[in-house]
């Protein structure tokens, strides 16, 4: 029999949990795009993503999802052969990198694998050999959504410095905006892409690209920037229709401003210590039950893990089995292993992800963590008992 009648619980990394306020908003007859509420919502809205950023320079707002946000940033700020290094922990920096060699931009990757960080000695070294500064932006993914994988952003730029290298800093915070700590300004990044529909908690079809004067001076000059991706007349436009190069996201717009309130409601530190503390919620389970049998996280070191979205490793084909029965049987839909393996090989099979990412709170993550102990006995994964209390410990003892 299914006990998935109820409230779904879409635990995948995104599309997140969209509020019940943030839809209700958009449930609403289309606003005037000339003149009224919308035009004077949209500058609080800049302003309060920019918080959200901790940053003070440039924001554009782009009908995109995050592979637009992507090919934005790079438009803007290179030019047809130019080298960008792209350090890469996972599918998502990759298919940056390779969205730079499409548009004719020679993308340079140093690949750490899947489960590690990037290594800073080994960074420095490439940057250091750069003496002619070839190498104009260094670009890769706080969060690697496949992986999991934090990155330390921080220290790219603490690299970047040692060596005196003057590469852009680019960041993808598609999946850890709004979930991890980030601090545009603070950690001397140029260039920041994020999409509105996993911290942020809103449906997918906007995307941001968040900029500094030094990555504008870089646009002078770069030659692949083409209208529509010109961020510049979208920064400051003379007519709020320029804002988004032609007709406003009308109800996405409300249900960002939504979700924004909610945030500066909840506040960004508490949002942000409530996504780790759910995040060592999750670990603590999957650590007990790997006690026994095969199942283990995908980054060994916490340090290094993300807190919006967990990789598992199952250890046999039996991951695949475990998602369709917890969502068919138990209404909680888990993220595939994206990027571990090959699609159709078996390996594929050995991978699953489970989001924990925007409107998300500890009932959920429990819930979701006990479905996933029920779907282990039901299809046979061996691990060790006691992963939901180990979670409800470290609940208990934040809350
Ligand atoms: C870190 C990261 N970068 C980029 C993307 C691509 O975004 P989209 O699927 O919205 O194009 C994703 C999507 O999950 C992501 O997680």
């Amino acid at each position: 029999m299914s006990l998935g009648n109820g409230r779904q619980y879409l635990a995948i990394p995104g599309p997140s949990v969209i509020p019940d306020r943030v839809l209700a908003s958009m449930h609403r007859p289309s606003p005037n795009i000339y003149s009224g509420e919308l035009i004077d919502m949209v500058p609080g809205i800049v302003s309060d993503l920019k918080a959200v950023a901790r940053t003070s320079g440039h924001m554009a707002i782009y009908i995109a999802n995050g592979h637009g946000v992507w090919e934005a940033a790079l438009t803007n700020v290179a030019s047809r052969g130019d080298k960008v290094l792209v350090p890469a922990t996972g599918m998502f920096s990759h298919g940056w990198a390779e969205m730079a060699l499409g548009l004719g931009i020679d993308a340079e990757i140093m690949d750490f694998g899947q489960r590690n960080t990037i290594d800073m000695a080994r960074l420095a070294e490439r940057l250091a050999a750069d003496k002619s500064h070839e190498i104009k932006a260094v670009m890769t993914v706080q969060v690697d959504t496949s992986t999991s994988v934090r990155n330390d952003v921080a220290a790219l730029r603490a690299v970047l410095d040692a060596v005196g290298h003057p590469a852009l800093l680019m960041i993808d915070c598609i999946a850890s905006l709004g979930c991890d700590d980030f601090r545009m300004d603070d950690w001397g990044v140029d260039v920041m892409v994020a999409g509105c529909q996993k911290g942020l908690m809103t449906p997918p079809g906007m995307g941001f690209v968040f900029f500094n004067d030094r990555a504008d001076r870089a646009r002078d000059v770069a030659n692949c920037v083409t209208p529509y991706w010109d961020w510049r007349p979208r920064v400051e436009p003379d007519l709020f229709y320029h804002y988004f190069c032609g007709t406003a996201p009308t109800h996405h717009l409300y249900g960002l401003r939504t979700a924004l309130d909610m945030i500066a409601q909840e506040g960004l530190e508490a949002v942000l210590r409530r996504h780790g503390v759910l995040a060592r919620a999750v670990w603590a389970a999957f650590e007990r039950w790997g006690e026994a049998g095969p199942l283990e996280l995908n980054v060994a070191d916490a340090a290094h893990r993300s807190h919006a979205v967990t990789s598992v490793r199952v250890g046999s084909a039996k991951g695949t089995e475990l998602r369709e029965w917890v969502e068919a049987r138990a209404g909680l839909t888990l993220g595939i292993g994206l990027g571990m393996a090959p699609p159709g090989s078996p390996e594929w099979n050995h991978f699953f992800r489970i989001g924990h990412m925007g409107h998300v709170n500890a009932q959920m993550v429990l819930g979701a963590l006990a479905t996933i102990g029920a779907g282990m006995i039901a299809v046979g994964i061996e691990h060790a008992r006691g992963g939901v209390d180990a979670a409800a410990a470290v609940v208990a003892g934040a809350a």
